[in-house]
């Protein structure tokens, strides 16, 4: 938990707004004090009256409430904070953002203030994925903009899913922290590494058109790859076919099946350190058709003869020259986690296996968390349920330790 600071909330109108009662909540329980800024819109979705009931402070609305102006006036407002945090932000509102407008209070502060700005996006996945939210999102980055999700997932309007969900209340308060107090003591710990991160599903084709897979998501590696990246390495994630926004400064490499990872792999070696947390598919098709198979009155189903692929950390964690000085390899399982996680350690030759249960009742398949296992030759360590990033932020600072420990040991 991070010192109290104090936080201006802005609010913006989406549908979302109403989880700003929970994170103000949550926010004053942790000791920080929360001001809140509500745009026009976002009376819409919540009345100032709870806002203010909530943060005991009176709710800014409006650039010309002359009373407002004469209290505080919006320099001062934008000034006097540690942080401003922009929950939900909607698409319209990064669009004003970008431009520089200044038309109302919210965007007026957003323009004045000298603190660093933390958004959290919700919107339609549409909207998101528009090249003018792309383009103000890369704009509004470039102005050293923070930015919390959007998580990807079911939106309030039925049957449409994908990236736009506001990121829930415990990952906001997370972000809302570590932007507060930047871990900078550790941000150098990977400067001059090599990080190589494999990632996502594997595709492994039957015909043109149709693939084996599984149902990998791909977030807790790219939150390695992020993760490495913030530490300061140079980052080559690998991964399968997935739909994240790619982290940035990291080279990423996209395959589709397991052979092309393991390629992959090898040309980027040598690495410092390799995380394998892709799932890759275990089996492929041996003989894929070049045409799409057709279905025909009278003949059978047709059959599939699988083949194994290659372990591709198995394959690497061999000793030799070219092996990455540490290994960590994951285990996702449904039973009997740790004997499992045990076991892999030994036989891929791994330096750690993170073992978690991927149980359908344990979320974590397509979830923002995971309640992991480190296994090592010295033991397990259990750690409580917390974010992808969080876990990858962990686990490779322990990792740049252990590479420090190994260096100091050979000298
Ligand atoms: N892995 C890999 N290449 C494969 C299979 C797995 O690199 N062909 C890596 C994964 O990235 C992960 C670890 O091995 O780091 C464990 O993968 P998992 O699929 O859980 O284990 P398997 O070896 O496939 O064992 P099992 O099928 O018995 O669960």
């Amino acid at each position: 938990m991070s010192s109290p600071k104090r936080i201006l909330l802005i609010i913006g109108g989406g549908i979302a707004a109403y989880k700003c009662l929970e994170l103000i909540r949550r926010l004053k329980e942790r000791g920080h004090s929360v001001r809140a800024v509500m745009t026009k819109a976002a009376h819409q979705f919540v009345t100032p009256l709870s806002v203010g009931a909530l943060t005991n402070e009176r709710v800014l609305t409006d650039l010309f409430d002359l009373d407002e102006e004469r209290e505080i006036g919006h320099i001062r407002l934008a000034r006097d904070s540690d942080l401003i945090v922009v929950a939900p932000a909607t698409a319209d509102l990064l669009a004003r953002m970008a431009g520089g407008h200044a038309d109302d209070l919210a965007t007026a502060v957003l323009l004045a203030t000298d603190k660093p700005v933390l958004v959290a996006p919700a919107m339609n996945p549409a909207m998101w994925l528009h090249p003018a939210t792309r383009r103000n999102v890369a704009q509004l980055k470039a102005d050293g903009i923070g930015f919390a999700g959007p998580a990807i997932g079911e939106m309030a309007e039925r049957g449409e899913a994908g990236p736009g969900r506001l990121v829930e209340v415990p990952q906001l308060i997370e972000a809302i922290e570590s932007a507060l107090e930047p871990e900078t003591a550790n941000s150098g710990l990977l400067a001059g590494r090599h990080v190589i991160v494999t990632s996502g599903p594997t595709h492994e084709p039957i015909d043109p058109i149709r693939y084996l897979a599984n149902r990998s998501s791909g977030k807790q590696g790219f939150e390695f790859a992020a993760a490495a990246r913030e530490l300061g390495a140079r980052v080559t994630l690998i991964t399968g076919p997935v739909s994240l926004p790619e982290p940035d400064g990291v080279r990423i490499i996209h395959i589709k099946t397991a052979a092309e990872m393991l390629d992959a792999v090898r040309a980027e070696l040598p690495a410092d350190i390799a995380v394998f947390a892709a799932a890759v598919a275990d089996w492929r098709v041996v003989a894929p058709q070049t045409e799409k198979i057709k279905k025909a009155e009278g003949r059978n189903a047709p059959t599939l003869t699988l083949t194994e692929n290659p372990d591709i950390l198995k394959t690497i964690a061999q000793p030799g020259p070219d092996r990455p000085r540490f290994v960590i390899g994951f285990a996702a399982e449904t039973q009997d986690v740790l004997a499992h996680a045990k076991k892999k350690l030994k036989s891929k030759r791994a330096d750690w296996i993170i073992a978690n249960d991927v149980s359908p009742s344990s979320g974590v398949m397509g979830g923002e968390n995971n309640t992991v296992h480190v296994v090592t030759a010295d033991g397990v360590e259990s750690w409580p349920e917390m974010s992808k990033a969080k876990v990858a932020r962990k686990i490779m600072e322990r990792a740049a330790e252990q590479l420090q420990a190994k260096r100091t040991a050979a000298e």
